[in-house]
């Protein structure tokens, strides 16, 4: 059965000065999620922000905090990161060597365990993790900086996964992450997408609230079609 697709914001784009506002415009849009990278300057050339800054969000917002890490040694950190707010957090499969124990670390804090792949790493990787995860955090441009280009292949990749989840009988849900804005999120969601992050076309926009309603109308446009 087909679940009600969610638009999660990336704040990676939006006004650090002014996150406030940002983030009420989104709700008021309609965001589902509040999409948040954490980058450590090693697994990707980039910083951006750590507990505390999940920690002063969830007293702002009731939004679920879909928190990205893309940091070596995330084991490490999970604990931090629940205890800060996180509801969603999402290891990337390529920075693991016990993603089983980490992805029931984060189940077992009250939390909802995901696992990110890389454009280049292949969906087959997840073979044995699927049963276990609630979404699969799926990249669609290489981690570390918001505004790029969506990788064409993706497509397939979505298609390719979708097949392996319901294949099996698993309920994890697909998250595609990166280059989706209202021209291609509906085919991102036509290939199986169930958790679109934006970022940049969504908090570069001029009307931060309409790009996010407007992503919604264009994926419901689509399953009226359907
Ligand atoms: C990239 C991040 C994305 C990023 C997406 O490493 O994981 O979440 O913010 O930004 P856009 O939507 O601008 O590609
Ligand atoms: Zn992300």
């Amino acid at each position: 059965m087909s679940k009600k697709v969610q638009i999660a914001p990336s704040i990676l784009s939006a006004n650090f000065a002014d996150l406030k506002s940002d983030i009420r415009k989104v709700e008021e849009g309609g965001a589902a999620l509040l999409h948040v990278d954490v980058m450590d300057g090693h697994f990707v050339p980039n910083l951006t922000i750590g507990p505390p800054v999940v920690r002063c969000l969830s007293r702002e917002t009731s939004l679920p905090l879909d928190v990205h890490l893309m940091i070596e040694d995330a084991a490490r950190y999970i604990e931090e990161f629940l205890q800060a707010g996180a509801g969603w957090v999402s290891v990337h499969w390529e920075g693991m060597v016990h993603l089983h124990r980490t992805v029931q670390s984060i189940k077992d804090g009250g939390a909802l365990a995901g696992v990110a792949i890389n454009p280049a790493t292949p969906v087959s990787v997840l073979e044995e993790i699927l049963p276990e995860v609630d979404f699969v955090l799926l990249m669609s441009v290489n981690p570390g900086f918001g505004g790029q280009k969506f990788i064409d292949s993706s497509y397939e990749k979505i298609r390719k996964l979708k097949r392996m989840i319901e294949g099996g009988g698993w309920d994890a849900r697909i998250e595609v992450d990166g280059g989706i804005g209202p021209d291609n999120v509906r085919q991102v969601v036509e290939c199986g997408a169930e958790v679109i992050v934006a970022g940049s076309s969504i908090f570069h926009a001029p009307d931060i609230q309409r790009a996010v309603a407007e992503m919604i109308r264009a994926v419901e446009a689509q399953k009226v079609r359907a």
